[in-house]
């Protein structure tokens, strides 16, 4: 074992104590991160005159040095190490001797860590957002050409009014849209630099904090030590949104396994996306959305666990907080390989387009503008809403929609109907007279296509140069 400390010691620690407190088994995927937080910790060291020009020059090329062996294989993070701290430092001081005992000056691994996590968070937001983003160019195709797909609205699992697909494709545009958003003001509020808080309560050493914020693209230093090392909001943030996202997914992943039940056969699901069964030759099972939606409850796990872990600490440091890292790698690798496979699965499937609008044809969602129709002629709508009960009743005996009614039958049970009844119950009609602001109207829906297409062109942050530093 390779400790940072040892002069208070007489003992060496129990090995399965080290084991117990030892984070380098996960805490080495912020490696790089680690390395990165230190550069800007020595070039600022090296600028304030707390290390000569020669060591911070030194410093800076060894781990540069480190990173790069650790990245080409001709270095191994192994489990000797505690953390991923003491592995940078261990190697800087085996290769730099004295000069890299001096990396650590004025730090604490707690402002540290602290930093690690949160230039590894600020990371993972952005490729989220970006993996939202393609999500949403994949929605938005799929508006932009079903417009006129018509098929059932439904409430309470009944269908309710004809809608078309780009209308129920909008709705979880909005959502994902709204995701995006609160990734976007975590970013604002995460985007400050707790380096340089030291352990809890700053050093004495003049050190410059705006530089090192600067350095690594935070918006300024953050503003109180003891806060710095022992805020992890941004990351409960963080995990509230993913958790949010999961939601969203998660419920169009039901959707998508009911329109892809033998009962509705809405959708077909591309092979590529779907599995058999090893006993029932016939099947063709939709498991990727259920599996989204099964992982939504552990990203919820991880949301609730960090809050519980943090609601009883004190302040400054707790060594509690270790905790925040693996639920928080799990809960981001899961969401993005969701949001991936979610894409790739709704813009591979096919929609039968026919099935649907029959669908919608066959669920009496035209009643309400039956009714519409007689209260433009004049019957109170109390009245034309019982009429119109009657006319599904009658329908629902026969077996036929209301448009297959002949006029004599609607005669029958109300006089007022006459032949432009059909033309003002036709699904086209139903969904093309609904035309206020987000509604599902062909020409309604065109604006709102067009103002996303537009609110899509506009990148936010742009990844790549965090790319180019980190890799993906
Ligand atoms: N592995 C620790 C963590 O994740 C790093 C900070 C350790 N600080 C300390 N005082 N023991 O929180």
């Amino acid at each position: 074992m390779a400790q940072l400390w040892g002069g208070r010691f007489t003992k060496e620690t129990d090995q399965l104590v080290y084991n117990f407190n030892a984070s380098i088994s996960f805490d080495q995927k912020f490696f790089r991160q680690d390395i990165e937080g230190s550069i800007a910790h020595v070039c600022m060291l090296g600028k304030q005159g707390i290390l000569t020009k020669e060591e911070m020059q030194a410093i800076v090329k060894e781990l540069d040095a480190i990173r790069a062996d650790v990245e080409e294989g001709r270095l191994a993070i192994t489990e000797e190490y505690e953390d991923i701290h003491s592995f940078v430092e261990a190697n800087l001081i085996d290769r730099l001797g004295d000069t890299g005992k001096k990396l650590h000056t004025g730090r604490s691994r707690n402002d540290q860590v602290a930093l690690d996590m949160r230039l590894y968070t600020r990371l993972e937001l952005l490729y989220t957002d970006e993996l939202l983003r393609e999500l949403l160019r994949a929605l938005l195709k799929l508006m932009e050409e079903n417009t006129e797909t018509i098929m059932p609205g439904f409430t309470h699992m009944q269908k309710a009014q004809p809608v078309t697909l780009a209308h129920h494709v909008g709705a979880y545009f909005e959502m994902f849209k709204r995701d995006r958003g609160r990734l976007h003001d975590i970013y604002a509020r995460m985007n400050y630099c707790p380096l340089g808080a030291g352990a809890l309560a700053g050093t004495t050493y003049p050190l410059d904090r705006e530089y090192t914020a600067t350095l690594m693209g935070f918006d300024g230093p953050t503003l109180n030590s003891m806060d710095s090392v022992s805020d992890r909001d941004y990351v409960i943030e963080f995990l509230s949104a993913l958790s949010t996202i999961m939601m969203h997914l998660s419920r169009f992943c039901e959707e998508i396994i009911i329109w892809n039940s033998n009962e509705y056969q809405f959708v077909e699901i591309d092979d590529a996306y779907s599995t058999g069964s090893s006993i029932m030759p016939q099947k063709k099972n939709p498991d990727i959305a259920e599996l989204v939606r099964g992982k939504t409850g552990r990203v919820y796990g991880a949301l609730v666990s960090i809050l519980t872990t943090m609601k009883g600490i004190p302040l400054a440091y707790n060594k509690d907080m270790q905790e925040d890292k693996e639920l928080t790698f799990d809960a981001i690798d899961t969401v993005k390989g969701c949001l991936a496979l979610f894409t790739g699965m709704i813009s591979t499937m096919k929609f039968n387009k026919e099935r649907m609008s029959d669908s919608a044809r066959h669920g009496f969602t035209n009643a309400t503008d039956a009714a519409d129709y007689l209260v433009n002629h004049g019957v109170p709508f109390r009245d034309a809403h019982g009429i119109v009960g009657q006319i599904v009743l009658y329908c629902i005996d026969k077996g036929i929609a209301i448009d297959d009614m002949s006029m004599e039958e609607l005669k029958a049970i109300c006089p007022v109907f006459e032949e432009d009844i059909y033309e003002a119950i036709s699904m086209d009609t139903c969904v093309n007279k609904r035309l206020t602001i987000g509604a599902p109207a062909k020409t309604a829906m065109e604006k709102v296509i067009a103002a996303e297409r537009e609110y899509l062109a506009d990148d936010w942050l742009d990844s790549d140069k965090w790319t180019e530093k980190y890799g993906k």
